[in-house]
């Protein structure tokens, strides 16, 4: 009995978010992708990455940090509340919204809320063991590249 109860548990948290519909594209806040959807425009917050399906007004957003490795809880949370009123003003629109803050630590710890992100997305195994590693070795070389150039000036805003 336990056994099947955890068995269901289990399988309801890792439903896949992008069940249902097949129309999903994906804008990021970066110059060389797509834009984001109109909707998300017109709020003042800029998530990272969204993932958003027109027929059923689903909109996934992926909202990245990177901490210092210490910090990595209290990161989350934030990113949590400062989302919370723009999915509020979404639902009333409308719109479905999840938001996943992920984050991955600046020294390359790669935090379980990318585990999951990765898992919701249907991304699993061997792929999701190499994206998880691919994610720890970027964040860490990118964090031995700003910190080899700290005494630059032009990564300081006085
Ligand atoms: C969320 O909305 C409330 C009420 O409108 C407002 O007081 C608060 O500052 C908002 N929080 C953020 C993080 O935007
Ligand atoms: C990280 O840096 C190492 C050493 O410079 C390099 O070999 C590796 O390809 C880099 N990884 C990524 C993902 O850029």
């Amino acid at each position: 009995m336990g056994f099947l109860f955890n068995l269901i548990i289990i399988s309801s948290k890792i439903k896949c978010l992008l069940d249902g519909c097949d129309d999903w594209d994906v804008s990021a806040d970066l110059p060389e992708w797509d834009s984001h959807p109109s909707i998300i425009k017109e709020t003042r917050l800029r998530p990272d990455i969204v993932i958003h399906s027109a027929s059923t007004q689903l909109l996934i957003m992926v909202e990245l940090t990177v901490p210092y490795d210490n910090r990595m809880e209290e990161a989350h949370i934030y990113k949590r509340e400062k989302y919370m009123n723009l999915t509020k003003e979404l639902e009333n629109a409308g719109y479905k919204a999840v938001v996943m803050p992920v984050a991955v630590g600046a020294r390359g710890f790669v935090g379980s809320s990318v585990y999951d992100l990765l898992t919701k997305l249907s991304i699993c195994g061997n792929k999701r063991t190499k994206a998880l590693k691919l994610l720890a070795e970027i964040a860490e070389n990118s964090s031995r590249w700003i910190w080899s150039r700290r005494n630059e000036k032009f990564l300081h805003k006085d």
